[in-house]
C-alpha cells in the first residue's frame, strides 16, 4: 500500500512490434485496472539490454511504447507511466536483492534456460539476474498486485520469496505481491499456428496482427488465418483456430463466445473472418489515430516523461531509504 490505495505494478519491454495479443491480453486490462489501483506501468528498458540492442532503436521504441500506453487510454495524470531507466532506485534495490537471492533459485528459472540457449554467444550476468531486477521493480513500490502472463509467474514467485525472506530477517519491509490473474485478459494465439501464443518475435508476419497494421493488412491476415475443415463456427478445443478467432471477436466486441456462435450459425468461415477482421480494425483504428496525434505532440510527451519519472522516483525512494536503513547502510546526513 502507498497511502490509501492498493498498488499495482506492471511493465512491458519495448523490443519488437507490439501485437494485438499484447493489447487485448495486457494493455486493455491495464486501463480497466487503473480505476481500482494506484498503478505504476513502466517501460522496462533496463531489462531490454540483457540482449544486444541498437541504441537509437532502443530509445525510439521505448518512446513509442510510452506513447502507446497513453494512446491506449492510460491517463498519465492518474497512473505513473515512466521509463525504468529514469528511476535510479530500480538498479539500487536490485543490487541489494541480488545479495538475498541464491544462485540455485536463478538457475531454476525456465526463461533463463530458454534465453541462454537462444543467445548462446551472450549469456551475460544480466540475463541471469533479470528476475532480481524484476523483483526490484515490484517491491520498490510496495506493490500489492502484479498482472502477469503465465510465462512470468515463476519470476513473480521469486519476488515473493525474496520479499518474505527479507521480511523474516528485518521485519516488515516489503509488501508481498500477489499475482493478478484477471478473467478479462484474453489469451490470443498465432493466426498461423493456434497452438502457439501470438508473439511479437514470431518470424511469420502473417501469424500476428501488429498494433500499427493498416486495415488492408489486418483484413488480409484474417483471411489467411488457419482454421479447419469442420466448416462450422463452434467453440471447442478441437477447432483451435476458430476458437482463437472467437476469442478475438469477443474481446473486440464484448460479446460472449455463445453469442458469437449463435451470430454465425449457418454461416461460413469466410463471413466470420471478415467480421473478426472488421472488429479488430474498429478497435485498432482509434488507437492508431490517437497514437499518431500524440507522436506529433512532442512537448506534451516530454512533460509526461519528466513528471512521471519524478513521481516514480519519489515513491521508490521511500522504500529504498527504508531498506537501506534496515540493512545497515549509513543514514544520509541532510
Ligand atoms: N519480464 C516482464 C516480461 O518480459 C516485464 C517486466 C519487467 C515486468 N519487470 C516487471 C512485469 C515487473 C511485471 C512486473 O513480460
Amino acid at each position: 500500500m502507498l497511502g490509501e490505495n492498493k498498488v499495482l505494478f506492471s511493465g512491458m519491454q519495448s523490443t519488437g512490434n507490439l501485437t494485438l495479443g499484447n493489447y487485448l491480453g495486457a494493455l486493455k486490462n491495464w486501463v480497466k485496472l487503473s480505476d481500482e489501483y494506484m498503478c505504476f506501468y513502466s517501460v522496462v528498458d533496463m531489462h531490454s539490454i540483457t540482449v544486444r540492442q541498437d541504441p537509437a532503436d532502443l530509445r525510439q521504441r521505448a518512446r513509442n511504447l510510452l506513447t502507446l500506453y497513453i494512446a491506449a487510454g492510460l491517463d498519465p495524470e492518474k497512473n505513473c507511466l515512466y521509463y525504468q531507466s529514469h528511476v535510479s532506485g530500480h538498479a539500487e534495490l536490485a543490487w541489494i536483492l541480488n545479495c538475498f537471492t541464491y544462485m540455485g533459485e536463478l538457475n531454476r528459472m525456465t526463461q533463463f534456460k530458454d534465453k541462454s540457449s537462444k543467445h548462446a554467444d551472450n549469456i551475460n550476468a544480466g540475463l541471469f539476474t533479470y528476475p532480481v531486477l524484476m523483483a526490484a521493480d515490484i517491491l520498490l513500490y510496495q506493490s500489492d498486485v502484479v498482472p502477469v502472463g503465465k510465462d512470468q509467474l515463476q519470476h513473480l514467485e521469486l519476488a515473493r520469496d525474496i520479499a518474505q525472506r527479507m521480511n523474516g530477517i528485518y521485519g516488515d519491509i516489503f509488501t508481498v505481491p500477489e499475482p493478478y490473474i484477471g478473467k478479462v485478459g484474453a489469451k490470443i494465439m498465432s493466426l498461423q499456428d493456434p497452438a502457439k501464443k501470438m508473439s511479437k518475435s514470431d518470424e511469420n508476419p502473417n501469424a500476428s496482427i501488429y498494433l500499427m497494421d493498416d486495415p488492408d493488412t489486418i483484413m488480409r491476415k484474417f483471411k489467411r488465418a488457419v482454421t479447419d475443415s469442420e466448416g462450422c463456427v463452434a467453440y471447442n478445443d478441437e477447432q483451435a483456430g476458430i476458437h482463437n478467432l472467437i476469442d478475438i471477436y469477443s474481446a473486440c466486441t464484448g460479446k460472449s463466445a455463445e453469442e458469437v456462435v449463435k451470430e454465425f450459425d449457418g454461416k461460413g468461415y469466410g463471413d466470420f473472418k471478415m467480421a473478426v477482421g472488421e472488429s479488430v480494425v474498429g478497435v485498432l483504428k482509434p488507437l492508431q489515430d490517437e497514437y499518431k496525434r500524440l507522436q506529433g505532440d512532442k512537448a506534451y510527451i516530454d512533460k509526461i516523461i519528466k513528471e512521471n519519472a519524478d513521481k516514480a522516483q519519489y515513491y521508490s525512494n521511500k522504500t529504498l531509504r527504508k531498506v537501506q536503513k534496515k540493512i545497515g547502510f549509513p543514514v544520509r546526513p541532510n
